[in-house]
């Protein structure tokens, strides 16, 4: 199959170009000005006139069909990345969890299980660590040298459920550090945390907003500086997951003044909303649940911080921690006392636009820069690049046509995301996806699916390098 992507303006994390694009098979082929006298016969012709053609996106963090807070997460890997895809999402990277009392092969394995033949897009997993036993040391060395899965994700948070000490994550650094992985933090001092929760409850205090007031900012900031002194101690590249607050993000940009190899991600909901959501009284006042996700929503005044980090590089990526729960049933489980609620919230969809729309077009960021953080940072950090990540004779052809005109009410009725309710409902976005071919294979065509449940691939990443 030869498609010949024509008349759009290239965008890739440096360059801005008018030029024509190439796809045989399932990767580019040619890039280059006018190609059409220049190729001869093709199959497909996509005039892209007034559209950006840009590399697919790379979301480094999602959880599909995860079990999570006596829930399941309501996107499985076929709803979720058919969701992804019509957002201009082409590769998720997800995280599988180390059973209780199992190996870390368990999990990976029980990973590999739920997305195979379901996934629509390429898939890539993370994977949790819960237990950094002896044997867990070794298997992660197997793992990014056999099995491609080289990242691993430790809390901080969680006591009872995910949390490890300060040891154990310093000897998984210590592993990490030699086998040439990335150790992901999720950076909140649990034991504090949950401290706060019990004493607001003593106190009655059970409304979603709760949630929030007991996760205070400084929290974050302190164990983020824990995290990131243990890193520095272990000489690992560490990447700090889901980073909500100022205080969090001065950490991340000294140590890396310092010359520490830390990154970091933020996400949509906490460029887009803030502490004031908690205050939703819909669903018989139980609205706030929406929200209610870790770390929690910050005060309004945090996003700017934020959005000038992602301008100056201090954060890399942009990424959607997806980790929807319905109302009914799922969220609805903390009427009564908020540390019930399942944690997690939806936005594999709309990560894309709704960063297009109040990143680009108001000028917080460069197009080019979008771009970059969309896909070809993720793919860069986490050992995807140049397969994926950007627009080049023999990359990968998962490319998006998008359209910076298309105007979007975002609602979960429209959108693909398999949850009852969506963070942003009613909010007007510009800029979206009109096609999007994965590996060469359009998937979205005229915003609508086409692809196939099952055509996604898993990506084995190698050993990364940070420097
Ligand atoms: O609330 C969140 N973030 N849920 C997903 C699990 C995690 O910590 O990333
Ligand atoms: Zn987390
Ligand atoms: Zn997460």
């Amino acid at each position: 199959m030869r498609t010949l992507i024509k008349n759009g303006t290239l965008v890739t994390a440096s360059d801005t170009t008018r030029a024509d694009l190439l796809v045989e098979g399932e990767r580019i082929s040619l890039v280059g000005t006018d190609l059409t006298p220049l190729v001869g016969k093709v199959d497909r012709t996509i005039d892209a006139t007034g559209r950006y053609v840009i590399p697919g996106g790379i979301d480094a963090h999602t959880h599909l069909d995860m079990p999570f807070g006596g829930s399941k997460s309501a996107d499985d890997f076929e709803s979720g990345t058919i969701a992804a895809a019509c957002g201009g999402t082409t590769t998720v990277v997800d995280f599988a969890i180390q059973p209780q009392g199992g190996g870390l092969r368990d999990g990976l394995y029980a990973w590999h299980q739920k997305a195979e033949g379901k996934a629509a897009i390429d898939y890539a997993f993370h994977m949790i660590v819960r237990e950094v036993s002896k044997s867990a040391l070794s298997e992660m060395d197997a793992l990014v040298k056999e099995e491609g899965v080289s990242s691993f994700k430790l809390f901080t948070a969680y006591p009872g459920v995910f949390m490890v000490d300060d040891a154990a994550i310093f000897r998984a650094m210590q592993k990490t550090g030699e086998n040439g992985g990335m150790i992901c933090m999720h950076a909140e001092n649990g034991p504090v945390i949950d401290v706060l929760i019990e004493q607001a409850l003593a106190r009655g205090e059970t409304a979603p907003v709760y949630h929030a007031v007991t996760r205070p900012a400084r929290l974050e900031g302190e164990a983020t500086n824990r995290v990131l002194a243990l890193a520095e101690v272990a000489h690992v590249p560490v990447y700090i997951v889901h980073l909500s607050a100022a205080e969090a993000l001065a950490e991340v940009r000294e140590a890396r003044d310092r010359g520490v190899l830390a990154f970091a991600e933020t996400c949509p909901q906490y460029l887009f909303l803030s502490h004031e959501d908690y205050f939703d009284k819909s669903h018989d006042g139980l609205g706030g649940a929406k929200y209610v996700m870790s770390p929690p929503l910050r005060h309004k005044g945090n996003e700017e911080h934020l959005w000038r980090g992602l301008a100056l590089d201090d954060l890399q990526c942009i990424a959607t921690d997806h980790c929807p729960f319905c109302m009914k049933d799922q969220k609805e489980l903390g009427r009564g006392n908020f540390a019930k609620i399942p944690n997690g919230a939806p936005g594999i969809e709309t990560r894309l636009m709704l960063t297009f729309d109040g990143g680009v077009r108001t000028g917080r960021i460069s197009l080019n820069r979008w771009v970059q953080l969309m896909s070809t940072a993720p793919a860069k950090l986490f050992g995807l690049y140049p397969r994926k990540g950007t627009l080049a004779v023999g990359a990968d052809a998962d490319i998006v046509i998008w359209n910076p005109e298309r105007e979007t009410t975002l609602a979960a009725k429209t959108l693909h995301m398999k949850v009852d309710y969506n963070p942003y409902e009613g909010r007007k976005v510009k800029g979206a996806a009109d096609v999007v071919m994965s590996r060469g294979k359009v998937v979205v065509d005229h915003g609508a699916f086409v692809g196939k449940a099952g055509d996604g691939r898993f990506q084995k990443r190698g050993e990364l390098r940070q420097k």
